[in-house]
């Protein structure tokens, strides 16, 4: 595996794979790589020649009294992990190349809509950022290909539209979510949490798959978020939502057919969990 600390180095070797015709998938990721992160590594090699995976802590997707300076940075694990998960390529960009005039005065890209809901009203702005930086990332890495793990089901909307609205030629490719052994979705968060927390934020997943249960035996959406939320309490959890929404693009259901998707986030202690599930898949 190649590391490249700079957009400038980075950039050559980018024409090179481009002239041969080699086409480049993408895993951009924020590092403390686990399994999750190293089975959309498996993914890219589906869909491309060359993988490329970028470990950036971007700062503007994180909020004032979020977790930015204290986010786990495990660079030297990182790039052993992503070598040994056939990453080909290590793009490492410095700050300047994401972000030349300083995060506070970069040109923005804000998707309407689905950042207004969900996470996005819970973490004001945190859909730019992540918007602004994947936009960036892609305009540097160029890839044909670029895959993102559907625990972040929001996230995985928002770069879609993303990209069609902007017109890049990108295929994105959502990832199934990749869970420890009590079905806690794997997290570089999860790392906050001690044993008991880890055993009993299992019941995030749970509840989801009773959420799941009850919409398809015909129960009331509302009757399945209301008992979604007694089972996360029960467990210690506090959760900020537990919903049923459109998986199209998170609208609320109004009783049309089409695909379903139950979201949830909690907290455990100080830590913020997410999860999801897709009712009808
Ligand atoms: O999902 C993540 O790790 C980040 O939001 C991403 C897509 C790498 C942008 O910083």
């Amino acid at each position: 595996m190649r590391t490249f600390v700079s957009a400038a180095q980075l950039h050559p070797q980018i024409a090179r794979w481009r002239r041969e015709g080699q086409r480049v998938g993408f895993v951009p990721t924020m590092g403390n790589l686990h399994a999750g992160h190293h089975s959309l590594l498996a993914i890219a090699r589906e869909h491309a020649d060359i993988v490329v995976a970028s470990v950036f802590v971007n700062p503007t997707q994180f909020g004032p009294n979020e977790d930015f300076a204290r986010y786990p940075r495990t660079p030297a694990e990182d790039a052993a992990g992503l070598a040994a998960h056939g990453c080909d390529a290590l793009f490492l960009p410095a700050v300047e190349d994401l972000y030349p005039y300083g995060a506070a005065r970069s040109v923005k890209i804000s998707v309407p809509d689905l950042p207004e809901v969900l996470e996005g009203a819970i973490r004001p702005g945190h859909f730019d950022g992540v918007a602004t930086v994947v936009a960036k990332l892609f305009n540097l890495v160029q890839p044909q290909v670029a895959v993102f793990g559907q625990k972040d089901y929001q996230q995985l909307l928002v770069i879609r539209r993303l990209v069609r609205d902007l017109g890049y030629p990108i295929e994105v490719v959502g990832a199934p979510i990749v869970r420890e052994a009590n079905g806690l979705a794997m997290s570089s968060r999860n790392q906050y949490l001690d044993a008991d927390q880890r055993a009993r934020a299992g019941a995030i997943h749970a509840s989801l798959q009773r959420m799941r249960a009850a919409l398809l035996r015909g129960d009331p959406v509302a009757k399945a978020e209301a008992a979604a939320r007694t089972d996360l309490e029960a467990a210690g959890l506090v959760p900020d939502y537990a919903v049923v929404r459109r998986a199209e693009d998170l609208g609320e259901l109004a009783g049309e057919r089409g695909d379903r998707v139950a979201l949830i986030a909690a907290r455990m202690g100080n830590t913020r969990l997410i999860d999801n599930l897709l009712i009808d898949a």
